[in-house]
Formats: C-alpha cells, sequence, structure tokens
C-alpha cells in the first residue's frame, strides 16, 4: 500500500499500540502512559482517539484508560465486566462485549479473541473481577487485518484466529515471564500465519527478557520481525 492509503500503528511501548487508519479513524490499545517507562518522551496523542481498546483488567493495560476517554470523550471497548468497572470509573461511553463478538467502529470491524491470562483490576479497594482477558482482530475496511494479542501464551486456538480472520499483522507479547516469551511467540507465528510481526510487552521492566532478535532467529523464513522501538511506526 502506499503511504497515504496505509494504516499506520505506532508503538507506544510496553502494549500500548496506536491505530490510524486512512480514513481518520484513531483507536488506542492498552493506555499505559503516565506510568509506563517507555513511553516515548515528548510525544502527543492525536487531537481525537475515537476509541480506546482494553484487552484486560492489569494496570500495565488500563491505568489510562479513564484520563484518555475523558479527554478524548473516546467509546471504551472492553469485555464486559471491564467495561463496566471503567465506566464506573467514569467513562462515558461504554461498548462491553465478549470472546466471539464483532463491533463496527467506524471503518474498523473489531473482533474480540481468546487470550490465556489472568485477568483482575486493582484500585484501594482490592483487586475486582472484570471478566477475562481477550486479545482483538481489527478488519480495516480496504486494509490490512490486524491482530493484537493482549496478554497470553502460546495456545492453540491461535490457529483458528489465522484461519478465520488472516491477520496480516500480529502484535504479539514477546517479553516472558507475564507472558510467552520469543520462543512461545514463535510457535504463535506458525498458527497465525501473519507477514508481519510487531513485538510488544518486552523491555519495560527487568524480568521482560525476551528480544525482537531472539524471535526472529526462530519465526519460519518469509516472517517479518520489526525492531521498532516506543514512537516509531509501522505502515501496514
Ligand atoms: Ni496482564
Ligand atoms: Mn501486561
Amino acid at each position: 500500500m502506499t503511504a497515504s492509503s496505509a494504516t499506520k500503528i505506532t508503538w507506544l511501548g510496553h502494549a500500548t499500540v496506536l491505530v490510524q487508519t486512512p480514513k481518520g479513524t484513531n483507536i488506542l490499545i492498552d493506555p499505559f502512559i503516565a506510568h509506563n517507562p517507555k513511553h516515548p518522551q515528548g510525544f502527543n496523542l492525536p487531537s481525537k482517539i475515537h476509541y480506546v481498546l482494553l484487552s484486560h483488567g492489569h494496570g500495565d493495560h488500563i491505568s489510562d484508560a479513564v484520563p484518555v476517554a475523558q479527554k478524548h470523550g473516546s467509546t471504551v471497548v472492553a469485555i464486559y465486566e471491564l467495561a463496566d468497572y471503567v465506566a464506573q470509573k467514569g467513562v462515558k461511553e461504554t461498548i462491553g462485549m465478549n470472546l466471539g463478538g464483532t463491533v463496527q467502529l467506524e471503518d474498523v470491524a473489531a473482533t474480540m479473541v481468546d487470550a490465556k491470562h489472568s485477568s483482575g483490576a486493582a484500585d484501594e479497594k482490592g483487586t475486582h473481577y472484570v471478566g477475562v482477558a481477550a486479545g482483538f482482530v481489527l478488519e480495516v475496511a480496504g486494509g490490512p487485518v490486524l491482530y493484537h494479542a493482549g496478554d497470553t501464551c502460546v495456545f492453540g486456538d491461535m490457529k483458528l484466529i489465522g484461519e478465520v480472520y488472516h491477520p496480516s499483522v500480529a502484535m504479539l507479547p514477546i517479553g516472558g515471564f507475564y507472558t510467552m516469551g520469543p520462543k512461545e511467540a514463535a510457535h504463535a507465528c506458525r498458527l497465525l500465519a501473519p507477514k508481519t510481526v510487531l513485538p510488544i510487552h518486552f523491555g519495560t521492566f527487568p524480568p521482560l527478557k525476551g528480544t525482537p532478535e531472539e524471535l526472529a532467529a526462530l519465526v519460519e523464513p518469509g516472517v517479518k520481525v520489526a525492531r521498532w522501538k516506543p514512537g516509531e511506526e509501522f505502515a501496514a
């Protein structure tokens, strides 16, 4: 695709990703900004974030959901209980969906898919049940199919995600410890068959040791592993 018709994917460190479609829909996934040690310094979000997508309730995925949604008037899309939780925290517009469902977000069809991980949201009153962890498949009209895995281990049903949605770009956690590492992510690539992997959820904290170089050495020929830094963008 040419630059003008491309969907832009910008990594904001950890699992935080900004997706901007050629039609101007801006989607922020898993906003972790103020306390994210890898948030790119001086980076400013576009003037409007239309949708905030949350994969699960852990703080390193939702801590800036409420402030971003309030500032931008964003609609927060999450699994039912997590959508309810952020609504109670002051988000006005939410879409509380569930696994297997699809919502049309302007020119993007967003499907909530499986992930294998825990999900609880902690605040001063304790840890709250906010549904299960999920990933998202984003089908951009006339454009690419993107997959953001959220936090997960590798699991066999990634093959179904590949067969049903055919993502060309897969954003996969590779840091290990809380999620899969490079060895497992390489197998995820065999199941998903993406053209490009955009590694996320690595290098943020000392236990997240997996690197894109390790993953690149393990994937089948033909799968590209992006060596991106926070603040950099990929045109899909
Ligand atoms: Ni998590
Ligand atoms: Mn996480």
